[in-house]
């Protein structure tokens, strides 16, 4: 037990000397706006919050959960909170079984974009790309297809959606994991595929909470050139925290999100999965968190700490990869029975797990598992690290559905017009196509050659690591644009050596139309590419994509441009040539890019994306750098987040760069004007902060305290390295391996009070005080299609705040209107408190400024053709 008491001292040391996070001022802006200071700290708050069932169908989850929870054991209590270790059963991670009700070990799988390590499962628009459809039901669509998939391969938890990374930079390896560094685009988004995936029945898993915002030493570990480095800590403010980064996961909070992963970085050099401030006070608390909190693999550092900061499943259960030692299993039922943590703490966790379970229908809506993920033979062993328990473990469920054509018609939408001399559409009779580069063809491996998608070989369609999935199928740009012209008898050939500069420009010449496919790639660090390692080097399309844009556009004078990429690459050497007749980014489509991006050449879609990122001029534009080198020897290197609410356009704007395609900047074959603005305000009475106390934490079991009670079932087939909840001895001290074993222990303040607590002003229900979704003010506006053809415009509401540190304008709502040739549509958008307000931190609440408010409407976010004040 001596290292329960070791991080007790660790959590007192650091969290003693805390101050709030509001306290930290700049003192080179008149101490006006907050900022994230090297070496921050994160204020204790304990005890962690226990569910109650407040929220839209929470309540009769939370019921059912209780009479679950009540039946259990201490061992099943423990066993449904801690994961069985590394490849001990056949998703990426399972928590212990409890046989005796015949309920069967919970299986957590990726990925955000599909199911990872499965065979007959479909390979989604990444979330990044997705995002630029700016479209509502294809993010819900999206959501409920992959959970679907998730379902029927037997799946419990889908690993995603994704909201950290937000995207403060764009090198970070997994932004186009989520959706984009606008807060409310995020927001959006992710509600909805919450919604999705939940609906299909499954839980959905919104990660990393929270900065999680770079590859490069979000975990401590050892690194070639600078030995030891200890986990990077993001330090924030209070009011960037609320305004920025806790804005998306407040949505999928309030949108019923089952489960949050706690990141693998610290915050305010407090670990993330242990974090009191960020887990009890803000989340489950301030925003009334009802689902429970998973540790990302092997982001858990303690095992009482873990339990008193408000973690509720340690994934994947061992302490490292295959360790065989656990913080909790055996641990926490010690600390249980020794008193350390009051078993209604863990009593909450398993029931906030249940809640989640019976919330999103898994009593009736789980299947066998039948799949595993460490093999895609059909037999081989059900314990893959432990190699055995052989028998039947892949069925090859072909789970596909009909999701190609929701995939194939997500991925035209999302794909963003950025140039347009006339030449697009393609007609389909240009005489002489030409297509270019190893983005237009195949991974000569195949496309699940490289692990986790680990390399930039061919059509770049989804980044690498753990946000995957297996293909079932690539459909590539260049079989695509030749099933097109082939059978129409057109001419059409390519050059997909990027480096075969002779042969390059000898086709180029000969091409009445040539297109050019380029990429950048990124992903999780713990692969490297190309000396990648995750996040990106720089904002350079990849295999010398550059010199070959300019090879073919020196002897094509109709040069279309397509960019596969994770998030804006950098255009300005080339993107005003002439010669360069048209530029597409389609993103990270998936599946089905070829025939995605077909269909947008050849004007069967009429493209309506819109990018969801600022395409700057040179990488410094975006403002701070990720942290590439230590920047405090092995201690964890500080990297302060002192833009504040200012990244992406928000900084563009500030900072009056000029970019070259702003946010929410696309073109369509059609053109759209903007008229006749309406603000409606609304009556929605005033703001009233949550008061009262809660309950008390329910008593749901009074387990022995007997050692003996908890030793090896007899009858046990032990797998090796599984975690097991059971000691090895009917003394604790032995049991525990701790001479101390029984003497007093150090409790944080506060940590073991079950007693009713005092409501937070700005909470109140799931996502935070309800009365933040007040509608004020109802805004109109039309929009005409002035060209010949159908087309989508996707009309954009922006707000100024007003205050001197409010961005110039923040998105607030949108909506993908589809407008026939000559017709006008009605943009409709509410605007509520919560988009009015700011953080204010000495109050604690979100409060509306005195400043003058304006309302924008217009097609991005640099070109706003209507605007009004906001009479309050
Ligand atoms: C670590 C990643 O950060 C997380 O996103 C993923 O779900 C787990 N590994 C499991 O693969």
């Amino acid at each position: 037990m001596l290292w329960l008491a070791q991080a007790f001292l660790a959590i007192s040391l650091v969290e003693a000397q805390s101050t709030p996070y509001g306290n930290t001022t700049n003192p080179s802006n008149n101490g006006s706006i907050p900022v994230a200071l090297s070496n921050a700290t994160s204020p204790p708050f304990y005890p962690s919050p226990w569910g109650d069932g407040t929220g839209d169908g929470w309540a009769e989850a939370y019921e059912k959960a209780h009479a679950f929870v009540r039946q259990l054991t201490l061992l099943e209590k423990v066993n449904l909170t801690t994961g069985v270790g590394w490849e001990g059963e056949a998703c990426v991670g399972n928590v212990g079984e409890i046989p005796r009700l015949g309920f069967r070990s919970l299986c957590m799988q990726d990925s955000p974009l599909g199911i990872r390590f499965a065979d007959y499962v479909s390979a989604f628009t990444s979330g990044g790309t997705i995002a630029a459809s700016w479209d509502r039901g294809e993010w819900y669509r999206r959501g409920y297809q992959m959970g679907m998939e998730h379902r029927q391969k037997g799946v419990d938890v889908q690993l995603g959606p994704v909201v950290g990374p937000l995207g403060r930079n764009p090198k970070g390896g997994r932004n186009w994991e989520g959706f984009s560094p606008d807060p409310v685009l995020s927001g959006i988004a992710v509600a909805q595929t919450v919604r999705g995936i939940q609906d299909a029945g499954v839980i959905a898993c919104t990660k990393h909470y929270i900065l999680n915002e770079q590859e490069h030493f979000r975990q401590p570990g050892n690194f070639e050139d600078f030995g030891f480095v200890d986990a990077i800590s993001s330090n924030i403010d209070d009011k960037t925290l609320h305004e920025l980064y806790l804005w998306p996961f407040a949505d999928a909070v309030r949108a019923g999100t089952g489960s949050i992963m706690c990141s693998y970085n610290k915050i305010n050099n407090s670990q993330g999965c242990q974090n009191s401030y960020l887990q009890n006070y803000i989340l489950k608390g301030e925003l009334g968190f009802q689902g429970f909190i998973m540790s990302d693999w092997d982001a858990q550092h303690s095992g009482v700490a873990s339990s008193f900061a408000g973690m509720d499943m340690s994934m994947p259960g061992d302490t490292d990869f295959d360790s065989g030692l656990s913080f909790w299993g055996a641990n926490l039922t010690l600390s249980v029975i020794n008193g350390t943590v009051p078993e209604w703490r863990v009593d909450d966790m398993a029931v906030r797990i249940m809640a989640a379970y019976y919330f999103v229908g898994r009593d009736t809506a789980q299947v066998p598992v039948n799949f595993n993920s460490w093999s895609l033979d059909t037999f081989g062993y059900r314990h893959a690290f432990a190699q055995t328990g052989y028998g039947l473990i892949n069925e090859h469920v072909d789970v596909r559905d009909e999701h190609a054509m929701a995939i194939r018609t997500a991925a035209a939408k999302s794909t963003v017009l950025l140039k347009n001399n006339g030449v697009l559409p393609l007609t389909g009779r240009e005489k002489f196509t030409a297509v270019f580069g190893d983005d237009s063809t195949e991974n000569p491996y195949g496309p699940n050659g490289c692990p986790d998608h680990g390399c930039d070989n061919g059509t770049l369609a989804m980044g690498w690591g753990s946000g995957t999935a297996f293909y079932p199928y690539l459909v590539t740009p260049l079989e695509a644009i030749k099933n097109e012209l082939v059978p129409q008898g057109r001419v059409v050939q390519s050059v997909v050596d990027n480096w075969a500069y002779d042969q390059i420009t000898a086709l180029a010449k000969q091409a009445s139309v040539a297109i050019v496919f380029v990429n950048s790639d990124s992903g999780e660090g713990y692969i490297t590419v190309d000396g990648n390692m995750g996040d990106r080097n720089n904002l350079t399309v990849w295999q010398d994509g550059e010199q070959l844009i300019k090879n073919v556009s020196a002897s094509c004078n109709n040069t279309v441009v397509v960019i596969h990429s994770v998030g804006p690459v950098l255009v300005d050497s080339w993107y005003e040539s002439e010669n360069i007749t048209a530029i597409l980014w389609a993103g990270l489509p998936g599946e089905q890019s070829g025939n995605s991006i077909a269909d947008v050449l050849y004007g069967r879609v009429n493209p309506g994306g819109k990018i969801p990122f600022t395409f700057g001029r040179q990488a410094s534009d975006y403002g701070p750098d990720l942290i590439y080198e230590p920047t405090n020897g092995h201690d964890s290197p500080q990297d302060n987040f002192e833009e504040g609410v200012f990244i992406d356009y928000r900084a563009f704007d500030k900072n009056d760069i000029t970019p070259i395609y702003e946010f929410g900047f696309g073109l369509s074959y059609t053109t759209f004007s903007y008229s006749d603005l309406n603000v409606q305000k609304v009556e929605a009475g005033p703001y009233t902060p949550t008061t009262g106390m809660t309950g008390a934490a329910p008593v749901l079991g009074n387990s022995s305290t007997d050692p003996a009670d908890y030793q090896w079932p007899a009858n046990l087939t032990y797998v090796k390295q599984y975690i097991y909840p059971y000691l090895n001895s009917t003394d604790g001290k032995t049991a525990s391996n701790d001479s101390e074993y029984g003497l007093n222990y150090t409790w944080p303040e506060g940590a073991t009070d079950s007693s009713p607590q005092p409501r937070i002003a700005a909470g109140g229900a799931p996502g935070g005080n309800p009365q933040l979704w007040d509608v004020l003010f109802s805004v109109t506006a039309s929009i005409t299609n002035n060209g010949t053809i159908p087309g989508d415009e996707v009309p954009q509401l922006y707000i100024s705040l007003g205050g001197p540190d409010d961005p110039k304008v923040a998105l607030r709502n949108f909506d993908r209107l589809s407008i026939q040739p000559g017709q006008s549509a009605t943009f409709t958008a509410d605007i509520t408190r919560r988009d009015v307000s700011n953080w204010d931190t000495v109050s604690q609440n979100w409060v509306i400024s005195n400043h003058t408010k304006t309302v924008y409407v217009g097609s991005s976010s640099r070109t706003l053709p209507l605007s009004a004040k906001l009479q309050f």
